[in-house]
């Protein structure tokens, strides 16, 4: 990803959301990241702590936060989102009221329907204009996510979006720039439409989070092949009821009952590796269900690697995962898990 980032002129970005992890922050920021994300301002606290001088918040954080951001304002170079006039003119007069600036970027809604402004209503303008004048907020640009990527139906589909994110980013900017308000950061990020995203002249920054570790997802969008996912859980067969139904112990506490996405949604609850005759068709909280096509040698006590649907939401549920390099075995602390204020 850094070397697709390079080779189109983008700072990369990456965001912590999948991994939550300082180490390997530190060697995405050790291959030429410019910095990272975070989600929530208990996970930049985190990484704040662990010393990484530029955090950004893709995230629309309420001023009800404000002493906490003025605290990391002292230990780190933190940016948040605004997509809202009242919420933004909230955070102004908080900044006002301790003497503090604060950078922030404009959340603009390229189709995901989540956050953001409607870059085509009729007050685009002139919100950006409002935000753009108010003290305490240093505006540095504009800020994209491009979520709705992960229900294209098709490669054509999904490049498709990646331009048309492109166009509506650099569109709103020249528009930006028109009436006067400088816009030095267009920033966009995810995983699914990187390969083609990378490639646009209409973004500065780029903010992948997933791409760390793929998953099962990925591999049905597209983005990585089975052999890239570099996340996986180690299961242990705990019961054969019978010829046809293995249980496991990685229920939705260890799986989650995130489903597949992709062109073709792979069914089940993540890939068993090496067994492509067994299907994790159930989940309860502890249990697996995995019915078998045909016969298994597996029997109780032996262990799988699964890749999950959905690794960011696996690797939270954890406070520690493995690193498996050869022969080397490593304890990798999940530090910002459950951070989630
Ligand atoms: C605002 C924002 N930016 C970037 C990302 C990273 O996206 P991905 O994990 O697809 O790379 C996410 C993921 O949810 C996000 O919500």
């Amino acid at each position: 990803m850094q070397s697709a980032a390079t080779a189109g002129g983008v700072r990369l970005r990456p965001h912590t959301k999948t991994h939550k992890s300082p180490l390997i922050a530190r060697w995405q920021i050790d291959c030429g990241a410019v910095g990272i994300c975070c989600a929530k301002l208990g996970e930049a606290e985190v990484f704040a702590d662990a010393g990484f001088p530029d955090i950004r918040l893709p995230y629309p954080i309420h001023p009800s936060n404000a002493d906490r951001v003025i605290a990391l304002l002292d230990r780190t170079r933190l940016s948040f989102i605004v997509d809202h006039p009242a919420v933004a003119k909230q955070w102004s007069e908080a900044m006002r009221r301790a003497g503090r600036e604060v950078d922030v970027l404009i959340k603009v809604d390229v189709g995901f329907h989540r956050c953001g402004i409607d870059p085509d209503s009729r007050d685009a303008l002139s919100i950006i204009h409002g935000l753009a004048a108010l003290p305490g907020l240093r505006l540095r640009g504009l800020l994209s996510h491009a979520g709705q990527t992960y229900h294209a139906q098709s490669d054509d589909e999904l490049q498709t979006m990646a331009r048309a994110e492109a166009r509506t980013m650099s569109d709103l900017s020249e528009r930006c720039r028109k009436m006067g308000v400088a816009i030095d950061e267009v920033s966009a990020g995810a995983t699914p439409p990187a390969r083609y995203a990378l490639q646009q002249s209409a973004f500065t920054e780029y903010r992948p989070g997933n791409y760390v570790y793929f998953d099962r997802t990925q591999v049905a969008l597209g983005a990585a092949a089975m052999n890239d996912c570099a996340l996986s859980v180690l299961a242990t067969v705990v019961s054969k009821p019978s010829r046809d139904r293995l249980i496991l112990d990685s229920g939705s506490k260890t799986l989650t009952n995130d489903g597949a996405r992709g062109f073709t949604p792979a069914p089940g609850f993540g890939a068993i590796v090496g067994f492509d005759n067994l299907l994790i068709e159930r989940l309860s909280e502890e249990h697996a269900t995995v019915k078998v096509a045909g016969t298994t040698p597996l029997e109780p006590g032996d262990r799988v690697r699964i890749v999950p649907n959905h690794s960011c939401v696996v690797s939270n549920l954890v406070d520690q995962a493995w690193i498996v390099d050869g022969g080397t075995v490593e304890p990798l602390p999940i530090a910002a898990r459950g951070r989630i204020t």
